[in-house]
Parts: C-alpha cells; sequence; structure tokens
C-alpha cells in the first residue's frame, strides 16, 4: 500500500488582485487530504466502485497523466479540510494523488514537488473547463508560503513558470517561494469558515463588473497590491504585528471591492481582539476568513461562539509528501 498526504491552503494576501495579474500570496495549512493506494480486485474508491466522470481529476491523473494501464486500484481519500470552502481541496487531493500514484508505478521514496504542482494544475484546469490559476495546486505541492504573479518578482526565490490555455487566451504565471522568518514558528492561523461555500468564479465575474461600471476601484486593486508586497517584507522580517496590520488593510479593501459578507466579517470581528489581524481568505462571498494569532485557542472558541467553524494551523507547513 502507498500512502501521500498533500496540505490545503488560505490566501494571507493578494486574492482578486492575482486574477489583474498582481502578486497573491498563499500559505500551507496543516489540514489537507490523504490518499492511499493499494492493487485490488476492481476499481473502489472510498468502498464504493469508482466512477471516473464524477472523479474528473482523478481520472485525469490516473489515465492522461500517467497512462496506467496496471491492476485495478482501491482508493481510499481522508480529507481534514473544509469542502468547497476555499482551502484548496481539489488541489491537494490531485496532489496526494499523483504522489502516491508515482510512488506505486516506481517506488523510489522520493517526490518531485514541482512536477507534482504542475500535474496538480493540469488537473484542476481540466476540472474547471480551462479556467484554473496555479495557486492552491503550488501552495499545496510546495509548502511553505508561496508567491503567485503574473510576472517574475525580483528579491524572492522563483521555482517555475506556469502557463495556461484558457477560453479568454493564454495565461502565464511566475510561482516563487516566500521567505518565512523563524518568529512565524511561534505564530498560528486559525481560519472560520462560514458554513456557507465560496463560489469563486460568481466572485471573479462581479468583481470584473464592478471595475467595468465604477473603474475607481481599480485603486482598490493597485491597494492590495502595495499591502501583498508590505505584507511579503513583514514575513520576511518575521513582523508579526506588522503582518497583521497589512491582513486587516486588505480585508478593508477585499469589503471595498464588494467580496466580503456579513458572516465573514462577523467572524472577522471576533477574531481581531485576540489577534495579530484578520481577513477574509480567497474568493469571498461565503468560504473562510483567516486570523494571525498567538493564542488560536482563544481565536477558535471567538469563532465558534461567532457561530463559524474553526480550524488551527501552525504556518505554512510542509507540503506534498509520502507517508510511511
Ligand atoms: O477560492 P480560492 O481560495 O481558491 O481563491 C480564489 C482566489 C481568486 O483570486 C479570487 C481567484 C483566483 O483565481 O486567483
Amino acid at each position: 500500500m502507498v500512502r501521500a498526504f498533500a496540505p490545503g491552503k488560505c490566501i494571507l494576501f493578494g486574492e482578486h488582485a492575482v486574477v489583474y495579474g498582481h502578486p497573491a500570496v498563499a500559505v500551507a495549512i496543516e489540514a489537507g487530504v490523504e490518499v492511499r493506494l493499494e492493487e485490488s480486485e476492481r476499481w473502489v474508491l472510498d468502498g464504493m466502485n469508482f466512477e471516473p466522470s464524477r472523479h474528473p481529476h482523478i481520472k485525469h491523473i490516473i489515465t492522461n497523466v500517467f497512462e496506467y494501464d496496471g491492476s485495478p486500484l482501491k482508493i481510499d481519500i481522508n480529507s481534514t479540510l473544509f469542502p468547497a470552502a476555499g482551502l484548496g481541496s481539489s488541489a491537494a487531493l490531485s496532489n496526494a494523488m499523483g504522489a502516491a500514484l508515482q510512488e506505486l508505478i516506481d517506488p523510489s521514496g522520493d517526490i518531485d514537488a514541482i512536477k507534482l504542482a504542475r500535474i496538480s494544475h493540469s488537473a484542476e484546469a481540466i476540472a474547471q473547463e480551462g479556467r484554473a490559476s496555479p495557486t492552491d495546486t503550488a501552495a499545496s505541492a510546495l509548502g511553505g508560503s508561496v508567491v503567485v504573479s503574473g510576472e517574475r518578482l525580483k528579491g524572492i526565490n522563483h521555482r517555475f513558470d506556469a502557463e495556461l490555455i484558457t477560453p479568454e487566451g493564454e495565461r502565464n504565471w511566475s510561482i516563487h517561494s516566500a521567505e518565512l522568518h523563524p518568529n512565524l514558528a511561534e505564530a498560528w492561523l486559525v481560519l472560520g469558515f462560514t458554513g456557507k461555500g465560496s463560489p469563486t468564479g460568481k466572485m471573479v465575474a462581479g468583481v470584473a463588473d464592478l471595475l467595468e461600471k465604477e473603474p475607481a476601484h481599480k485603486e482598490d486593486m493597485l491597494a492590495i497590491a502595495n499591502i501583498t508586497n508590505a505584507g511579503l517584507a513583514a514575513l520576511a522580517a518575521g513582523n508579526l504585528p506588522a503582518i497583521g496590520i497589512a491582513m486587516d488593510a486588505c480585508h478593508k479593501r477585499l469589503q471595498n471591492i464588494q467580496v466580503s459578507s456579513p458572516a465573514l466579517d462577523l467572524l472577522v470581528n471576533s477574531a481581531r481582539p485576540h489577534s495579530f489581524g484578520a481577513k477574509l481568505t480567497g474568493a469571498g462571498g461565503g468560504g473562510c476568513m483567516v486570523a494571525l494569532t498567538n493564542n488560536p485557542k482563544r481565536v477558535a472558541e471567538a469563532i465558534e461562539i461567532a457561530g463559524g467553524k474553526p480550524l488551527i494551523s501552525r504556518f505554512g507547513t510542509e507540503g506534498v509528501r509520502l507517508i510511511d
């Protein structure tokens, strides 16, 4: 039997602005997806008959990427992420599936994280009609904190470039790893799920409409890009209060572009008295918020009292890995 685990992610800075070529910063979180594979007499997924059409990511990886033609497999998936909450569960599934299948076909005990990030990005693109940014897949594969941008950034570790032919034309991204200061080992992220799914496509389309009708909001996009750069400097310096201030400022701009919601604002406000900073994370509309704190238990309680589902994580955990 082979087992692999890949983490989920949350976006710390730059959501929505990244759609317009600005940088976004995502961090890997402790929760994620484990995939177990073993040879079997028939194809089974979580105890049921495996129906490839219902699992496009898995089908793509098995058939198109690895061109697997060995014995049928018993596939078991165990996720500790909230589903459809903007925490990158499908990217984590693709990475864990790719790592496990690679190891099953050619056991080496080694992982090529960049290769897996590319495979998983292609799986996301197939499953999402050709539109997928590499943010979730790269954060889950590489771990730590990744910066995704429309161009190569100076003064930061460039890892690889990704491209995709989308229905709107070719898109290109550069993926970097951000430096995380050792001070961050003392900090925790607490995510708060509103319980409502995060409709990424709808939120992105809503922002595009707003920018067309009210071009003054372009100012918010530029401000998010500046906040992201300030946040990156604060991450490298390990300045927790400065990271928190940048998170709060980012939330304000995301409110301005109308992607927050009363439920997200409620959870953000409940977390703030015990946090360095808090903001919605990902597309908004529903989904999750994230707080940076050195008192995770207190923040988790506050989120729960406000009606959210909390999830505590260390900051920027390891990426996809095999499990013994
Ligand atoms: O829903 P999430 O957490 O994957 O975040 C989407 C982030 C956006 O910037 C809104 C969209 C994108 O493709 O980057």
